[in-house]
């Protein structure tokens, strides 16, 4: 075994964007030391592409009567509840919904600076499926604003960052997670951590995808890290397609465009000119009478939100990806098999302003002026609903001393999240858990690290340097991509799904055998072998669990089980767990809601 430096903490948090960077203050705030780790910099995270704003209700919004918006924790909580199709967990959705106004209200006071209404409160803007206008944001840059705002304030209150490193498994001592184990990317030194709580901040997984808005990052290290030590993992089915990726230039494909172009009035169109969202069948029963009949209301409505009613390209992401594929797939696609977003109506200056870096990614990547000309768009891969099972108040995962928030961790956002919220998810159960690991940590010493599972993991990661003629892991991880971008994308069939399963399973045999060529120094290709062996096993639980799910609900499109079934699937969270070498797929039932919020629905409607 190769010898490595150790260092020790109370809390390590491995992850640095917005969920880490919350439990770091958080646990420095209650006293204890904590050490960050980064995949790649500091500062740069997921959390940046979260652009149009943080959803809370501040009911910060003036109606043409001078009343403000009457949002409420209780209205953003059924919007969250009937966006996720109610695959949520509510006692979740519930601490959310009443705590997301104080930590946007405290990221003020930690110096983030938000576009302001004429009363100098923060701006808030309209996104999909919240009924009030409730995007908190920084022009179309809140996630880039967030994070700037906690780190200032993270570094301020002191933390040891650990900058590229990859971390590629969590050390046990029995039940109990109690520390980690990884590689400097640059030197491809061996690095080990202690520590009494460890909480896991790593967001999602969208790499295994072709066209995503996730950066290279995104391959699932903590989710399987996490599955590897025995936690267990929640709807893993749910990935969400976000509406409006860039879809030209061929090489900018998948880059997000913001939610916030429909949300300051962006409209969608055919290659007919037509408003297809108008169109009645792709209004979900749910949402009847609720979103403006004519293009007529929907344009009122820019100027009248209280009287009228928000058009239909503001409906939940899922919604509004399904009708664009539909779109597509009956012959009405753009130039480029996408879909148009014209938001031209609004007027060069205000898009400039309200859309800076719309205005700047169209012009320098794609050669589109969108104050003159619509953007084509495509659904991209931008989220991940399912995850690590966590604990509601605590962030708590099923194995000991193992806390999660964010992406990585799920519940909150049942079959599909709505837009901003996952801002405020960061910050909400970033803090918790950052609190509830500082609470494990004072009650518990430091672990013993088991040098057996450290020999294992190096041994494991040096087999592609020592192996010659083995598979090269990009060529894996590019079959891979074809794979779930044609057979687990947004509309999904039993044969599709059970041939991507196939060939995952062939991918994974051969990746039993990769070679890296090179030593360890600065060896991207040595990193992929490791990525790629995560991104396997994520992708044959979500294959898994989509196929298990036989119905359509949130972001699981099933054109061969199109309904919702209620009475089989509404009431159970699918869970996968680690079985040896196999993954095992149960179900949980979901606990009954209580009465004074099941009356919210009535009450709000
Ligand atoms: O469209 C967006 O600006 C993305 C926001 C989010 O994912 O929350």
């Amino acid at each position: 075994m190769e010898n490595c430096e150790t260092y020790e903490y109370d809390i390590l948090v491995i992850g640095s964007g917005g969920a880490g960077l919350r439990a770091v203050i958080a646990a420095r705030e209650a006293g204890c030391s904590v050490g960050v780790l980064c995949k790649s910099l500091l500062g740069k995270a997921h959390t940046v592409m979260a652009e149009g704003g943080v959803a809370a209700s501040l009911a910060n919004m003036t109606n043409p009567d001078g009343t403000h918006e009457k949002d409420s924790w209780e209205v953003h909580f059924v919007d969250t509840m009937k966006g996720g199709a109610f695959l949520n967990n509510w006692r979740t959705v519930e601490i959310f919904a009443k705590e997301a106004p104080d930590r946007v209200l405290e990221l003020e006071q930690y110096g983030a600076v938000f576009d302001r209404t004429p009363e100098g409160l923060i701006a808030e803007r309209p996104f999909g499926g919240h009924k009030y206008r409730r995007l908190n944001h920084v022009g179309d840059r809140t996630g880039l604003e967030i994070i700037r705002t906690l780190q200032d304030k993270a570094v301020s209150v002191g933390m040891n960052v650990h900058m590229e490193i990859t971390c590629t498994r969590l050390l046990k001592e029995g039940n109990r997670v109690v520390g980690a184990f990884g590689y400097y990317r640059e030197s491809g030194k061996f690095v080990t951590f202690k520590a009494k709580a460890v909480v896991l901040a790593t967001g999602g997984w969208g790499r295994m995808y072709r066209y995503t808005s996730n950066s290279w990052e995104g391959t699932g290290d903590g989710l399987m890290m996490a599955y590897e030590a025995g936690a267990e993992l929640i709807d893993m089915e749910m990935i969400q397609f976000h509406p409006t990726g860039m879809i030209w230039p061929p090489g900018m494909r998948g880059i997000l465009v913001t939610e916030g172009v429909r949300g300051e009035g962006g409209v969608l169109r055919n290659s007919k000119g037509e408003r297809f969202m108008f169109d009645k069948k792709y209004m979900p029963a749910l949402y009847n009478g609720q979103f403006a009949d004519t293009e007529e209301e929907g344009a009122r409505w820019l100027t009248d939100k209280q009287n009228n009613r928000r058009p239909p390209e503001l409906l939940p992401r899922d919604v509004v990806a399904r009708a664009i594929y539909r779109e597509i797939e009956a012959g009405n696609g753009s130039e480029h098999g996408g879909v148009y977003l014209d938001v031209t109506h609004r007027g060069a200056d205000y898009i400039k302003r309200k859309l800076p870096s719309m205005y700047e990614q169209f012009h320098a990547l794609g050669g589109v002026d969108i104050t003159k000309e619509p953007m084509e768009v495509y659904p991209t891969i931008h989220y991940t609903m399912g995850g690590v099972r966590v604990h509601p108040e605590t962030c708590a995962t099923t194995v000991d001393g193992l806390f999660a928030a964010g992406e990585v961790a799920a519940g909150l956002h049942g079959a599909n999240r709505l837009g901003g919220n996952s801002l405020s998810d960061i910050l909400v159960f970033g803090r918790r858990a950052g609190i509830a690991a500082s609470s494990y940590a004072k009650e518990h010493t430091l672990g013993v690290l088991d040098n057996a599972q450290i020999e294992e993991e190096q041994e494991y990661l040096l087999l592609p340097l020592k192996t010659t003629n083995g598979e090269n892991p990009y060529t894996i991880h590019s079959e891979l991509q074809d794979a779930m971008q044609t057979n687990a994308m947004i509309a999904r069939t039993e044969a599709g799904l059970l041939s991507a399963l196939e060939k995952i399973l062939e991918l994974q045999k051969r990746a039993e055998k990769l070679s890296a060529p090179g030593d360890r120094f600065f060896n991207p290709g040595w990193h992929a072998a490791r990525d790629v062996r995560f991104m396997l096993r994520a992708s044959e639980v979500i294959v898994r669990c989509a196929l298990e799910r036989k119905e359509s609900r949130g972001a699981q499109w099933r054109l061969d089980f199109p309904d919702r079934d209620d009475e089989v699937w509404g009431k159970k969270n699918l869970i996968a767990s680690r079985n040896g070498d196999m993954v095992k797929i149960t179900t949980r039932e979901l606990d009954a809601m209580p009465p004074e919020l099941k009356r919210l629905f009535e009450e709000t409607k």
